[in-house]
């Protein structure tokens, strides 16, 4: 089946799909984007992903290039014509296409471009086995809350990560961990209270994140948004990290010291089974 990208308005073999060399996304990483899960078919958190996009847009000043529905629309379709079942939807909206100037051009339309990829996430070794983390410092601008495209620092980030055989970067700042490079990141306390950062401008308010945190209440489980040091991490009965293609993965070393006792933990184990559920469908609408 041929495999097709959205491109301002247009349904393209993903091979030739291309856009302009003056596209402000491409010279100024002036853009933002989402990534949907896609589960046996189903757009996972299709609406907060959409709400999200609205306002990063928002906050850096670029239109919407359509209205909310019509981009989930196009999605929908996209995802059909790959006949995509298990995978990602991928969109990114930029500026759009000016002669090279910082300032913001005049009258100029905002890109939209979309992909997908499949990716078979029924019995990933990651969510069975955990992961490794480090920590590296956290060199981004203040405006995490936005999902930019502007990810060099976090390119840099995973990149250590995928060096030193891990799997994720946690950032640190001012001796706590922020999130993770394209993850937010949680711990376990040795009293069983979970814990993750507090929205705001200094991480990405996760959608999955957001979901886990329903997901945690209705389990009974207890939670805290507050800041962690990474001292408190290293000392944690658990961890895992969440985003949309890692739902909740365990974590079971940092720095190469063991997370409790080294194996996947028992809350982390329920919050996946969880979301899993939940993401499949399988259980109703987090309240
Ligand atoms: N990344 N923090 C950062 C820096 C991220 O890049 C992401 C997602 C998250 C988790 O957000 P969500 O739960 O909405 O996926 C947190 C995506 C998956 C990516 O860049 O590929």
């Amino acid at each position: 089946m041929a495999r097709y990208a959205y491109v301002n308005g247009r349904y393209i073999p993903h091979g030739d799909a291309a856009v302009h060399i003056e596209d402000r996304g491409y010279q100024f990483a002036d853009g933002v984007y989402e990534v949907v899960t896609v589960l046996n078919g189903r757009l996972v958190d299709e609406e907060g992903h959409m709400k999200r996009l609205e306002r990063s847009l928002k906050e850096l000043r670029i239109a919407m290039p359509t209205s909310a529905q019509i981009i989930s629309m196009i999605a929908r379709e996209l995802v059909a014509k790959n006949g995509l079942r298990n995978g990602l939807v991928y969109m990114q909206v930029t500026r759009g296409v000016a002669p090279r100037n910082h300032a913001f051009p005049k009258d100029v339309k905002p890109a939209l471009v979309m992909t997908t990829k499949r990716i078979a996430f029924e019995g990933q070794k990651k969510f069975t086995q955990g992961v490794p983390v480090i920590t590296v410092a956290d060199i981004r601008w203040r405006r995490r809350d936005i999902k930019t495209t502007s990810l060099l620092p976090n390119c840099l980030a995973k990149q250590a990560a995928e060096e030193a055989g891990a799997y994720e970067a946690w950032l640190v700042e001012d001796g706590c961990v922020t999130e993770g490079s394209s993850s937010n990141a949680w711990i376990i306390t040795k009293d069983n209270v979970l814990v993750t950062r507090a929205p705001a401008h200094e991480i990405l308010n996760g959608i999955t994140r957001q979901t886990i945190l329903k997901l945690a209440a209705e389990e009974g489980v207890t939670f805290e948004e507050r800041p962690f040091t990474v001292e408190e991490a290293y000392n944690a009965k658990e961890a895992f990290v969440s985003s949309a293609t890692s739902f909740v993965t365990p974590v079971v070393s940092i720095d190469g010291r063991p997370v409790g006792n080294g194996g996947v933990g028992t809350v982390a184990s329920k919050l996946l089974e969880a979301y899993q559920d939940y993401a499949a469908g399988r259980r109703g609408q987090a309240a």
